[in-house]
């Protein structure tokens, strides 16, 4: 596949402090778009990274037409770079596309894009445990017109961040009980831009009382567990891991499928199924509810240490033989090349 590329003049690259990174605020040099048009994506062009132009009246910033994905590159100790199952995201972010009425990005332009462009922004991905190149992709509707309909013209969009963790602190959480992030039949499952702009406000609350993010329960009856927004979440009893299964309504995570396989083939008993608030305080006044974490590919796996739901709060219990850190060496082992890949998840470019 033909890709135009034009080369940044001086690379920002000295100017970073890799020891020392927000996450998703720097940006590596050069970017990917790739234009829609008359019913057909155009030649990629891999650019100097830097504001673009566009109509006050495209259609992304009236009707919120965006859907995104994240995916990050690691570098092992003999500077080969891979991919973790980029797979799964090339086909959620079409799948999300498709529910927002947006085309299917080919998968050359996604794949032999973002390989392109990891190979000129190679320097940006840093070797070392906890190091990685966060990938942003994205589809924006980029037609000038604000008809309520969706547009014929769009962007497709590759951006790269040097990342390291995503919570620079501990995370406590608060169980859903008045505000949804979604709703049978509604945009849930999808990576759709939306889905987030509508959860800052409800988070922004909870940061107030000092939890950092919001368990989302089902809209009906908040009496069941989803996921919280920038994670999938899972819940130890006892020794037995339960998360929800996926729906319409919750993102099927690739870290959250991961971990489903890993339990299984480490013999951990897990259980899919739906996970009630109630159930959780129950085991949590027992002593049973051991853990709970969150997984994202941004977040990792992130303990979860304590909850609030209504009046009450819980603190969990420090153990030493934490699943979350079990699977969070297995994950990055296999991310980094340093432990077996028996599924075949890491890509190497
Ligand atoms: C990711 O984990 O890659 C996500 O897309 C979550 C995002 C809110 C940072």
């Amino acid at each position: 596949m033909n890709i135009d590329i034009e080369l940044i003049q001086d690379s920002k690259l000295n100017t970073v402090d890799f020891n020392n990174l927000a996450f998703g605020r720097i940006f590596t040099d050069h970017m990917l778009v790739c234009d829609f048009a008359n019913g057909e994506w155009k030649t990629p062009k891999i650019m100097p990274y830097g504001p673009m132009l566009f109509e006050p009246s495209a259609r992304v910033f009236h009707y919120g037409q965006a859907v995104f994905e994240g995916m990050k590159a690691y570098k092992d100790d003999n500077d080969d770079v891979f991919l973790f199952r980029p797979d799964e995201n090339f086909n959620r972010i079409n799948k999300s596309g498709e529910r927002l009425a947006m085309p299917t990005v080919p998968e050359d332009v996604f794949f032999e894009g973002l390989k392109k462009l990891l190979e000129v922004d190679n320097a940006w991905i840093k070797k070392g445990e906890g190091n990685s190149l966060y990938i942003r992709p994205f589809i924006i509707a980029s037609e000038g017109a604000i008809s309520a309909s969706p547009a014929e013209e769009y962007k497709f969009i590759i951006i790269c961040s040097p990342a390291q963790s995503y919570y620079a602190g501990e995370v406590r959480v608060i169980f859903a009980e008045k505000y949804s992030r979604s709703a049978d039949g509604g945009v849930g499952f999808a990576k759709a831009a939306g889905n987030y702009a509508a959860q800052f406000y409800p988070t922004s609350l909870a940061h107030k009382e000092g939890y950092q993010q919001i368990v989302w329960t089902d809209a009906s009856t908040h009496e069941f567990l989803e996921e919280a927004g920038t994670m999938n979440v899972f819940f130890r009893i006892g020794d037995k891991l339960v998360t929800a299964p996926t729906s319409d309504r919750i993102l099927d995570g690739v870290t959250r499928k991961s971990i489903v396989q890993l339990a299984k083939d480490f013999n951990i008993d897990i259980e899919v199924r739906r996970v009630s608030v109630t159930e959780i305080k129950e085991a949590a006044k027992k002593g049973e509810l051991k853990e709970m974490f969150g997984s994202g590919t941004a977040a990792v796996i992130n303990p979860i240490k304590g909850f609030k739901h209504q009046n009450d709060t819980f603190e969990l219990p420090e153990i030493s033989d934490s699943y979350a850190s079990f699977f969070k060496e297995k994950l990055l082992g296999i991310q980094y090349n340093k432990l077996e890949d028996k599924h075949n998840w890491r890509v190497k470019l």
